[in-house]
């Protein structure tokens, strides 16, 4: 991986009796996005918490952008922004005035801290709201502004802590659009997420926690992999024709899938050639394949698979 930006090995972290992390090592390459998924207590939010020094862990070791969390802390802070589960700016003062606040306590001039605030306002989209009280927003607007507050300091690597939880479609999708333009101008993302579809769209790398562990992680595309099954589903028309192209595809040892009511058949693809060979066949028998859809796993797909496993859960 070219300049990883965090490297995490071996951490563990407890809260008293309860093992909030246990051996989670992994890496995080410049500008790309870690997606880190799991049930609530699965340890998404105590992860983030440590990576950005705000609580110490237990064992092991975590650096961000070369500095070591308990040792340097101060260091990695200057080059972190974190938007938390729970906001942190203040509801009794505008959005334009939270930005240069935040700006003043990182040690700006009054005129820098105001140059960043307009801008922050602007690529966020909050013109209309900088002057009204954060305590109004909507509540993508004020995602909006928690995403601004972390960018104040332009830090190299951003956390966001469950960023879209409890937003409407829309403002979820502007969420995505915002954190996929701060990634394009280089920005390493750690993305805690409950959505599958966030961190499929957003997410370079998963992990996947359960009960403070890495139960899977790669690519989406490698976890899908893992699951694995492209499936084609052939429409034939009637349930009987179904019957026929089951008992046929059988012989040729494909493994159709259960026949239903309808007149629909689902074949596992298990190499490209599969699928002609399922048109093939059919057609050699006459049966006439009226529609043809191909459908990929998803990462939904991994996370059902292993929690069917005994992927365990608090
Ligand atoms: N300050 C704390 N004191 C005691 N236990 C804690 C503390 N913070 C977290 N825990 C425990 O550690 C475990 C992991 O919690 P964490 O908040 O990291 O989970 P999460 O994946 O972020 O969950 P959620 O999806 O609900 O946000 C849980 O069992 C939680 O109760
Ligand atoms: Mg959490």
């Amino acid at each position: 991986m070219a300049r990883p930006r965090i490297v995490v090995k071996r951490l563990g972290k407890s809260y008293g009796q309860v093992d909030a992390l246990v051996d989670v090592s992994l890496a995080v390459g410049a500008g790309s996005v870690l997606g880190v998924l799991g049930h609530n207590g699965a340890g998404k939010t105590t992860l983030v918490d440590v990576l950005a020094t705000r609580t110490p862990p237990s064992t092991g070791s975590a650096r961000v952008c070369g500095w070591d969390v308990v040792r340097s802390g101060h260091r990695v802070r200057q080059h972190i922004g974190m938007t938390s589960q729970f906001a942190a700016v203040d509801d009794a003062m505008s959005g334009w005035d939270n930005l240069v606040l935040i700006g003043r306590l990182l040690g700006a001039t009054k005129r820098q801290a105001r140059e960043r605030a307009d801008a922050l306002i602007s690529s966020f989209d909050l013109r209309d709201a900088a002057t009204r009280k954060a305590v109004t927003y909507s509540g993508g607007m004020r995602r909006r502004l928690d995403l601004a507050a972390s960018m104040v300091a332009q830090p190299e690597v951003l956390f966001l802590d469950e960023p879209t939880t409890g937003l409407d479609p829309v403002s979820r999708t502007d969420v995505w659009e915002l954190v996929e333009n701060l990634v394009a101008r280089g920005t390493t993302v750690v993305l805690t997420t409950q959505y599958i579809e966030e961190a499929e769209r957003l997410a370079d790398r998963v992990v996947l926690l359960a009960a403070g562990r890495v139960v899977a992680s790669g690519t989406p595309e490698r976890l899908k992999a893992t699951v694995g099954k492209r499936t084609a589903t052939v429409d034939l028309g009637s349930p009987a024709a179904v019957h026929r192209a089951a008992a046929l595809l059988r012989r040729y040892r494909l493994s159709p899938g259960p026949i239903g009511p309808r007149s629909e058949l689902s074949v596992p693809i298990r190499s490209p050639g599969d699928i002609p060979m399922v048109l093939r066949i059919l057609d050699a028998d006459g049966i006439a394949v009226r529609d043809l859809t191909v459908t990929e796993p998803t990462l939904h797909d991994v996370y059902l698979a292993l929690h069917r496993a005994g992927w365990t859960t608090r």
